[in-house]
């Protein structure tokens, strides 16, 4: 079974795209993780879990929940991070995860997709997007051919850098980068409510038809990104820059996927 966590809908795409060529059942968790419910799942098939690359890991929430949810059936467990540029030395923290769940680690592929992160970085145009995503299909397929035929991922090599990165940044990085206290709303909302449902840690909610964010962010973009009015920003940086969402007509052009 395919679970997938995505803010923007680059991990959504390639957990679909997985899914049409394995043929197995794609699991969107965003109610699970919004709600807490880490109520089991069964599969008989291999766990594929994909994931945006938070920090050079997986997402702290996805974290935590794999830990508190028992996986059925099935043991082993593939991981495919879709990332801007770089997944790190992920699969590090991955390894003692699936063992203390008894779960057989195969590995951890990574998928170079358009960056979403508009709070700290620059986000692609539309078209360069599409550019990226045509590159990033090579990826997915070959991801996807590797679990049909239930073989193992390469281990990745490895530099000093990634190590770093995934370790002491990644601890570094959700304490001091990761806070909502830097969005706001402008004049361009519509009080339509889309930010707030589309939040997975429930952290937004409209006073008077205007978001105001709590303190349990993980910056996964959503908000800002799809806000219709592009009516969100985040301090200063986000002024002028694209907002990113996965582009629907890509998801068109596969010819059976509708917009999520
Ligand atoms: C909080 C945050 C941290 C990120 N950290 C990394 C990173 O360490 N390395 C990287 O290459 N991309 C990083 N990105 C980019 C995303 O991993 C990438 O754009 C991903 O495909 C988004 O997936 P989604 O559309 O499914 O949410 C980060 C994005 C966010 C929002
Ligand atoms: S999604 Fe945008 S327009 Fe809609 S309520 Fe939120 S900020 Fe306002
Ligand atoms: S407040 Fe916005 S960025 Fe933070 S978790 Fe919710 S949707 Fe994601």
């Amino acid at each position: 079974m395919i679970l997938y966590f995505s803010g923007t809908g680059n991990s959504e795409y390639a957990a679909e795209r997985i899914g049409k060529a394995t043929g197995d059942k794609v699991l969107n968790l965003f109610e699970r993780l919004r709600d807490g419910d880490c109520s089991g799942i069964n599969s008989e098939k291999p766990w594929v879990i994909v994931t945006p690359t938070y920090a050079w890991r997986i997402p702290r929430i996805l974290q935590k929940w794999l830990e508190r949810t028992e996986l059925s059936g099935n043991r082993d467990i593939y991981f495919v991070m879709t990332c801007g540029d770089s997944i790190g030395n992920a699969g590090k923290y991955l390894k003692p995860l699936c063992a203390k769940k008894g779960l057989n680690y195969r590995g951890c592929a990574k998928v170079v997709m358009p960056e979403n992160y508009i709070a700290l970085f620059r986000t692609p145009s539309e078209k360069e997007a599409l550019g990226i995503i045509r590159q990033a299909e090579e990826a997915i397929d070959q991801a996807a051919s590797v679990i049909k035929r239930e073989g193992a991922f390469p281990e990745p090599g490895v530099t000093l850098g990634d190590r770093v990165s995934s370790g002491i940044v990644n601890d570094i990085f959700y304490p001091v980068i990761v806070h909502s206290k830097k969005f706001y709303v402008t004049d361009a909302c519509i009080s339509c409510g889309k930010c707030e449902r589309v939040c997975p840690l429930q952290n937004i909610h409209l006073n008077q038809g205007k978001p105001v964010w709590g303190n349990s962010c993980t910056h996964c973009m959503a908000c800002i990104c799809r806000c219709p009015k592009e009516a969100i920003e985040y301090g200063r940086h986000s002024k002028g820059l694209p907002r990113y969402t996965f582009p629907k007509e890509s998801f068109k052009m596969e010819g059976e996927c509708d917009e999520k």
